[in-house]
Order: C-alpha cells, then structure tokens, then sequence
C-alpha cells in the first residue's frame, strides 16, 4: 500500500464521497476516518467542528502519513477547510469548491438551491462561493436537518422520507431551481425522491461526485498518481461501535465493508 488518501467525515455519510474516489481512483488506497463518537457535526458550533476536524488529521497525518486530506463532510468543509489548510502542507480537498464549479460550468444555471445541515447552511459558505462565482444567480439555501437520521435508517423510499422531502423541499416547488446542490454527504443516498419531488428541471449536484474529480485532477498533476490496482487497499477507522458502522455504512458505500478499526483520538 503507497501512501494513502486521507478521508474524513463524522460518521458513514463521507462513503459516498468514498464510493466516488474509489470509481475513478482505482489504484489508490484510502484510509476512511468516521467519527462516530462525536456524530452528528451538523449541529455544532464552528469552533468545536474546527477541533474534532483538527484532531483527526493530525491523527491521519502522523500516524497514516497521508498524501492528501479529502474533507467529505460538508459541514467540516463549510466551517473547518481555512484552519486545516492553514496548518497542513498537503493538498485539502472540501466539498464546496468542487460544487460550485460544477454549477457554474452549467449550461442553465440563473436560480441555485443549496441544501445541507443547519451547520452547513448557517456558515454562509456555499452562498459566498456562490455569489463570488455567479454574482446574478438566484440562490436559495434550506436547512434539512431530519434528512440525515432518514438515510441512515435506510428509509429511502418510505413514505415519510417523501412527506419530509415534501416539506423542506416545498418552497422551491412552486419555481423549481436549475441546479439543486446536495450539501450534505448523506444526500445522495435519497437521490431519487428529491428528483421525484423537484422534476426534471432541476441538476442535482452530487458534491461528492464533484470532489472525486477534484482529487482526481490533483493527483494526476501531482504525479502521485497510482494506476495499478495490485496493493490498492481501503482501512475503516470509526471512534464508535464498529459494528453499526458497517451495518449502517454498506448502503451509503455501495459495497462491502469489512475489518473497521475503533481507535481513540
Ligand atoms: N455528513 C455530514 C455533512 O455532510 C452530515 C452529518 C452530520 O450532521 O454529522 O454535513
């Protein structure tokens, strides 16, 4: 195993972004880092997911040596990506960035939505990137709070995960928008029942999707790039029950998840 990327998220949410970097990065090996102790990051304060973020790339850092950090929590990103970048030499990957350059590079693309965590949305960060890439867009930012404990249960079709699609989703129906940004890491998951309820008109962006090409441009450039999948390997490492994270975290990896490691920060 070269040295890996290092990915991190407050629980199974990053998997999707994982799902992503393993797609297009086959020959690469990863170290995941969920932390289910602390979840959820959605509600707390910039200043304590600035630490936990902290905390957990130092960890990878020293002891994984990591080449690269992919943040693949939005909240961490929307509040936490200046500190790490400040303080670490290799490339930080967050999730906003890549979402907005997706958009702007859409064909259509003059009323924006955002969603995400209270977290996400109260920090600004997606409508400040926004405004700076596509100052005329119309853009509308909601909170969807409930949407992460629905993925995780695996509610994905139920009709109560529609009826609270419904409900945070109502103000954008009446004039869906363009582009619909998944600022939370756990939204991809219910894909299809916000595409149901918003229609055809409008893009959901996957910022997870947009991240793995991000790192996949990075690390081309870099010359760090590994193309041969021989010692291509994935490591869990969750700061909780390591049992709940697998169950829970398939869904969210689209695959197999075996030998997590419980480690203390
Ligand atoms: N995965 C996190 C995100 O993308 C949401 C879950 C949480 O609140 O910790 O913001």
């Amino acid at each position: 195993m070269g040295q890996p990327v290092g990915v991190f998220d407050s629980g199974v949410g990053g998997l999707t972004v994982l799902r992503e970097l393993v797609r297009v990065l086959p020959g690469e090996s990863f170290v995941y880092f969920g932390d289910t102790a602390r979840v959820p990051y959605g509600t707390k304060s910039r200043e304590t997911i600035t630490r936990y973020s902290v905390e957990i790339a130092n960890y990878l850092v020293v002891r994984h040596e990591i080449k690269m950090l992919v943040v693949a929590c939005n909240t961490a990103s929307s509040l936490a990506l200046p500190a790490l970048r400040k303080i670490y030499r290799i490339p930080v990957v967050g999730m906003i960035d890549p979402s907005v350059r997706r958009v702007a590079a859409l064909p259509k693309r003059d009323a924006i939505g955002v969603i995400g965590t209270s977290g996400t949305i109260r920090s600004g960060a997606y409508e400040q990137a926004l405004r700076s890439a596509l100052p005329k867009a119309r853009i509308r930012c909601q909170p969807c709070p409930l949407l992460v404990s629905l993925a995780e249960e695996g509610w994905i079709e139920r009709p109560v995960t529609r009826d609270v699609v419904a409900e945070y989703l109502a103000p954008f129906r009446p004039d869906p928008p363009d582009a619909l940004i998944l600022g939370c890491t756990h939204y991809p998951v219910l894909k299809k029942t916000i595409a149901e309820f918003l229609g055809d008109g409008t893009v959901l962006v996957d910022s997870g999707e947009e991240a793995a090409r991000v790192v996949d441009v990075l690390i081309s450039e870099s010359g760090m790039k590994k193309e041969e999948r021989i010692g291509a390997a994935i490591r869990f490492l969750v700061t909780d029950d390591p049992g709940r994270f697998a169950d829970v975290g398939e869904a969210f990896l689209g695959g197999r998840i075996a030998d997590v490691e419980n480690v203390m920060l």
